[in-house]
C-alpha cells in the first residue's frame, strides 16, 4: 500500500505475524529502471516472505524490473492491475490495464520468462463498463494461459473517472460471491480474496471458499488482528508474543535505522495502531506522535511510551 507498507512498516508487521506474506508498496518500472534501486528495493531478511509489487505495462521493462526484484531476494513479483489513480492511468498501468488483456498477458509472459519466483497479479473484478462476469473470466483465462497461476482479487470494481482512489476503495460495492464463483470455475488457480476483510472470523469464512485472504487497511490500523487471525487459523500456539515483546524486538531495529540517519517518526508512524482497541491506545498514539519528531529522540522512546500504559 503506497506510503504505508514501506520496509519499516513491514519489519514491524513481521514481528507481529510470522506467516503473512507481506507486500511492498507499488514500485513503478520507470522508478526501478531509472531511480535509486537500493532505496526502492532494500528490505530486511526478517521480512520474508515478501513480495515486490510492480506497476508498469511495458513487457521488457517489467521483465527487467522483475529480475531486479528476484536478484534482491523478493519471494514473489506481483503486477498491479487494481490501482485507479489518475497518475497511474496516465502512465498506462494499474486498473486501466484490465481493458488490455493481451498486453497484460505479454507482460506476464515476459516476467515469467525472466524469473524463477512466482509472478502474480492483483486486480479488480471489473472496471467501468467492462464489468460482466464473462469479461472477468475472459481476462483471467488469458492471463492464466500466459502462465499466471495466482490472482489476488479486490472484490469490487473500479470507476476510472469520477471517483478518487479512496472512493474507489469504498463506494463500488463488495462482491465476494463473484470471487467465490471464480474459484469454483477456475479451481486449478490460486484465488486470493481482498477487500473489507477485518476480522479473524471473516478470514476463516472466506477460506472455506477461496485459497487465501489479503488484508489491507485493517492490518495497518489494527495490526494485532494478524495475531488473532493466525491463532484462529493455525491454533492458539501462535499466540506466543504480546505487544510489549513486539516493542522490545523492534527497538534494536530502530536503533540501527536511527544510526543510518532515518528519522524516528518514519518508523513510529506505522506502529500507532499497535494498541488499537486496548486500554491506553490513545495514550500510546499521543505519546509517540508528540515525541517522535523531537530532536534527539531515540529508540528508547518506544519503551517509554509502553511504560506510560502500565502506570
Ligand atoms: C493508503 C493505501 C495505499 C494503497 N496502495 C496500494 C498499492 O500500492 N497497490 C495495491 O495493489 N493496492 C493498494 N491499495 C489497495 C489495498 O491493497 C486494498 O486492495 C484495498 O485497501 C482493499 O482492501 P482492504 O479493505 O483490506 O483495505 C492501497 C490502499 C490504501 C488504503
Amino acid at each position: 500500500m503506497l506510503d504505508w507498507t514501506d520496509r519499516f512498516c513491514r519489519y514491524f508487521l513481521r514481528l507481529i505475524s510470522g506467516r503473512a506474506v507481506l507486500y511492498t508498496e507499488m514500485v513503478t518500472t520507470s522508478a526501478l529502471l531509472h531511480g535509486d534501486r537500493e532505496y526502492l528495493l532494500r528490505f530486511d531478511p526478517l521480512e520474508h516472505p515478501v513480495a515486490l509489487q510492480l506497476g508498469g505495462s511495458d513487457p521488457g521493462e517489467l521483465a527487467q524490473s522483475a529480475r531486479f526484484g528476484e536478484q534482491w531476494g523478493y519471494d514473489e513479483i506481483n503486477l498491479n492491475l487494481g490501482c485507479p489513480s489518475d497518475r497511474v492511468q496516465s502512465g498506462r498501468f494499474g486498473a486501466c490495464l484490465m481493458a488490455e488483456p493481451k498486453l497484460v498477458a505479454e507482460c506476464i509472459q515476459a516476467m515469467i520468462d525472466s524469473v524463477e519466483v512466482p509472478v502474480t497479479v492483483k486486480q479488480r473484478i471489473g472496471i467501468d463498463h467492462l464489468d460482466s462476469y464473462q469479461q472477468l473470466c475472459d481476462f483471467i483465462g488469458i492471463l492464466s494461459s500466459a502462465g499466471c497461476a495466482t490472482f489476488i482479487i479486490h472484490a469490487r470494481k473500479a470507476w476510472l473517472s469520477g471517483l478518487s482512489p479512496k472512493e474507489n476503495r469504498e463506494i463500488p460495492p463488495l462482491d465476494y460471491a463473484t470471487v467465490y464463483r471464480l474459484k469454483r470455475e477456475f479451481a486449478h488457480l490460486e484465488i486470493i480474496i481482498n477487500g473489507g476483510i477485518t476480522t479473524p472470523t471473516a478470514c476463516a469464512k472466506h477460506l472455506t471458499q477461496v485459497d487465501g485472504v489479503m488484508i489491507g487497511r485493517e492490518a495497518y490500523h489494527n495490526p494485532w488482528m494478524l495475531v488473532e487471525t493466525e491463532a484462529r487459523l493455525y491454533g492458539g500456539a501462535q499466540l506466543t508474543s504480546n505487544r510489549e515483546q513486539v516493542i522490545q524486538r523492534l527497538v534494536p531495529f530502530v536503533r540501527r535505522e536511527l544510526a543510518r540517519g532515518v528519522p524516528l517518526n518514519r518508523i513510529t508512524r506505522h506502529i500507532l495502531g499497535l494498541y488499537h482497541g486496548q486500554p491506553g491506545a490513545r495514550l500510546w498514539r499521543r505519546y509517540l506522535s508528540e515525541h517522535s519528531g523531537k530532536n534527539g529522540a531515540t529508540a528508547e522512546l518506544l519503551l517509554a511510551a509502553a511504560e506510560q500504559l502500565i502506570k
